[in-house]
């Protein structure tokens, strides 16, 4: 009798040691999904019609960001380019039918996306035919003006189209190349320029057996290709989105929140001060408190400045860590992305080492939410989520999955 409850007590004495031991571990160590890092990246979480940031889904938790670059500011500085363009043109060259207009094409490229939305009223503002509208569609435009070597002319949006590949897919060079061949058999030497949201679809006008020779053409993104381009004279500007700040930044940001960063330092540690390492992004960043968003910012490229922006161009503040390895987990919205897969996700491949980030990258078809979600899994073996998600308003059916 005596020694069974003897036993029944150490047992109890064992269980209950065990139990808090590992009762408090757990506690310390145990981070619930819901409370990993999440950031949102190149596609902002928004309303596809009116763009309004979608606060719901940056809110879902204290760890939750948006690395991007400054849109509206990036639609001024396209605008700009091409006025500048525009400025030092000769009027006798550029008027191709000697109408006294300059007429131009505009590829949208996701008229849900507010990247593309801002670099429309961008261009739209600067030649003067902003209404107040970033739909495609001459109905949305007046006719604006613009100083040409010096003269006063007419500026006239001659057709402008969202660029929806037939699989639905958006940003689409190859919808460009259709649209460009069929503006150029439609409205002739009525075209004096051509306007393109993002350089895949300016290089896609460019593949147009029919383009004609020698009209200007503004691209977006600073891709190698188009950077090639313009060295060879064949792409008249592009607008560089500093993809090398926004893929680090990305990767810092979710770099300081798992070393435990809180408050400013969560996206000013090797962001705009030094980290604990020693690194730090080179460009200027700004940080928008209100809608949670770190920025890059913008600049124009062009003939005069192109060589500064030819590939091996990587950022020398960001160095080697001894950082202890982190896992995460990036989804692309479309593997097909012109500018996702050949700028962002080179630049994350090589700065993800040396913040010592084990990548695991994810891709979907551009089309379907469900092409990116299926493959958002397996949270446990990960200690953060980066999400560019195919819709920009899809962001809460990734962070439902956090939740299970
Ligand atoms: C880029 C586009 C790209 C899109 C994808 C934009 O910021 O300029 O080229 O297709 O992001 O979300
Ligand atoms: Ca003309």
């Amino acid at each position: 009798m005596k020694k069974s409850i003897v036993a029944i007590l150490l047992v109890a004495v064992v269980c209950t040691s065990l139990f808090a031991g590992g009762g408090s571990e757990a506690a310390a160590s145990v981070v619930t999904n819901a409370q990993k890092p999440v950031i949102f990246f190149n596609r902002q979480p928004s309303d596809p019609v009116s763009g309004a940031i979608d606060m719901e889904v940056m809110n879902w938790n204290d760890k939750t960001y948006y690395v991007g670059f400054d849109a509206a500011g990036g639609g001024a500085v396209q605008g700009k380019l091409v006025v500048d363009y525009l400025a030092s043109a000769d009027p006798a060259v550029i008027d191709r039918n000697g109408d006294g207009i300059i007429g131009y094409v505009l590829c949208i490229g996701d008229v849900g996306h507010n990247d593309s939305k801002a670099r429309t009223q961008g261009v739209r503002e600067a030649l003067g035919t902003w209404v107040g509208s970033t739909d495609p569609g001459v109905e949305n435009t007046k006719e604006g003006s613009a100083v040409v070597g010096g003269t006063t002319m007419k500026v006239v949006e001659l057709d402008s189209r969202a660029m929806t590949g037939t699989d639905g897919t958006t940003w689409n060079a190859n919808a460009a190349t259709d649209a460009m061949g069929g503006w150029a058999t439609r409205l002739g030497d009525q075209i004096d320029m051509v306007i393109s949201n993002n350089d895949g679809m300016a290089m896609g006008c460019l593949q147009a057996s029919n383009y004609p020779a020698g009209v200007p053409i503004f691209g977006y993104d600073a891709n190698a290709d188009a950077i090639e381009a313009i060295g060879a004279g064949v792409l008249t500007g592009t607008v560089s989105q500093n993809v090398d700040a926004q893929a680090t930044a990305t990767l810092q940001v979710i770099r300081n929140l798992l070393d435990g960063l809180t408050g400013d330092a969560v996206i000013t540690a090797g962001i705009t001060e030094p980290d604990q390492y020693g690194n730090k992004i080179s460009a200027d960043m700004e940080y928008l408190a209100d809608t949670k968003a770190l920025l890059a910012q913008n600049t124009g490229v062009n003939a005069s400045n192109w060589e500064q922006y030819t590939e091996g161009s990587r950022d020398k503040g960001i160095q080697q860590t001894d950082a202890a390895k982190k896992r995460v987990l990036l989804t692309i919205y479309n593997s097909g992305d012109n500018f996702l897969s050949s700028s962002y996700i080179p630049a994350l491949n090589y700065y993800a080492p040396l913040l010592n980030i084990d990548l695991t990258i994810v891709q979907g078809d551009g089309q379907n939410e469900s092409s990116c979600l299926d493959k958002f899994t397996n949270f446990n073996s990960f200690d953060a989520f980066a999400i560019n998600m195919v819709r920009t308003n899809s962001g809460r059916d990734y962070l439902d999955r956090l939740q299970y």
